[in-house]
């Protein structure tokens, strides 16, 4: 374990040096996304300034279409916005292209997706190594890492099963382990305990929590869930595509303390304590 935490630390800064950083992990200015043209034309953002600081859980809620996921996918540089400019990690997504933003993508940023995106042909625990595949990792070792994490998350026992064999709650978690197993420096969640039940739903947010919040790492989530809202350390709220309020939820004093020991260290270690709940 401790081995393998050694290797996500070298891959995580690749000078094995763990660096604090300044700034906000994520700043948007002026963020716009039209879909299609003339009467079919959606607005979806409509001039997005956002920050989300280093070492802390953002939340963005908002009513159902007011542009939350398509504001996540542009964040990821899955979507490119019309207008304006996005920086995550210090690093302008204009500024890469192709491949460049394809590999920043997987090194750097955690997705889970709302609709959870697992491929069907790939059992849960390949599913979960595929970012350690893509960051060249050999098989064997990164489906090794993946059952870990789908153990922390509580389908360990599935890891073997094909997505269609799985519920709708063991299949977001297997999209949650997916996007915790390479312990990106950005995790964004669209609405990560939709199908969950309470305790279960809160196990995961303490996890992702342990993971993703930290001295040089940032965490983004869209929830709908009002048990999720203790998490987070400020509440964006959006309405019809623009941000219109932003609350801090009182951890500020909790976020600087936040160590610096290896997440996989202690990772699964909390979860074993926590799997009780998890079934
Ligand atoms: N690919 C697309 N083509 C055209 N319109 C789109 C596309 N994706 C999203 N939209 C539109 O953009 C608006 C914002 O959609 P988005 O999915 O970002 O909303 P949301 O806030 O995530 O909603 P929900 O809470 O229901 O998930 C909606 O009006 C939607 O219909
Ligand atoms: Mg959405």
């Amino acid at each position: 374990m401790s081995q393998t935490g050694t290797q996500l630390e070298r891959r995580i800064t690749p000078t094995g040096r763990r660096q604090a950083s300044t700034g906000a992990a994520v700043v948007c200015r002026g963020v716009t996304k039209t879909f299609g043209d003339g009467e079919t034309q959606v607005h979806a953002l409509r001039g997005v300034d956002l920050e989300a600081p280093y070492g802390e859980m953002s939340l963005l809620v908002g009513p159902s279409g007011c542009g939350k996921t398509t504001l996540l996918s542009v964040l990821a540089g899955i979507l490119e916005p019309t207008d304006g400019s996005v920086t995550v990690l210090g690093q302008p997504l204009n500024e890469l292209r192709g491949q460049e933003l394809v590999r920043f993508r997987g090194q750097n940023i955690g997705f889970i997706f709302q609709q959870y995106n697992l491929l069907p042909a790939l059992t849960a625990a390949e599913n979960a190594a595929i970012p350690l595949l893509i960051q060249g990792w050999p098989r064997r070792k990164a489906v090794a890492r993946a059952k870990e994490l789908l153990d922390a998350v509580g389908v360990g026992a599935r890891a073997h099963a094909l997505p269609s064999q799985l519920s709708g709650g063991q299949q977001q978690r297997v999209a949650i382990a997916r996007a915790l197993v390479h312990e990106p420096r950005l995790i964004i969640c669209d609405e990560p305990t939709s199908a969950l039940d309470g305790d279960t739903g809160h196990v995961i947010m303490e996890i992702i929590r342990r993971v993703g919040v930290g001295p040089d790492r940032a965490v983004i989530v869209v929830t709908h869930d009002n048990r999720v809202f203790e998490f987070g350390d400020r509440i964006i709220h959006m309405n019809d595509g623009r941000i219109v309020r932003t609350e801090t939820n009182g951890l500020g004093e909790t976020k600087g303390s936040v160590d610096t020991t290896p997440v996989s260290e202690t990772l699964i270690e909390e979860a074993k304590q926590s799997r009780g709940s998890l079934s």
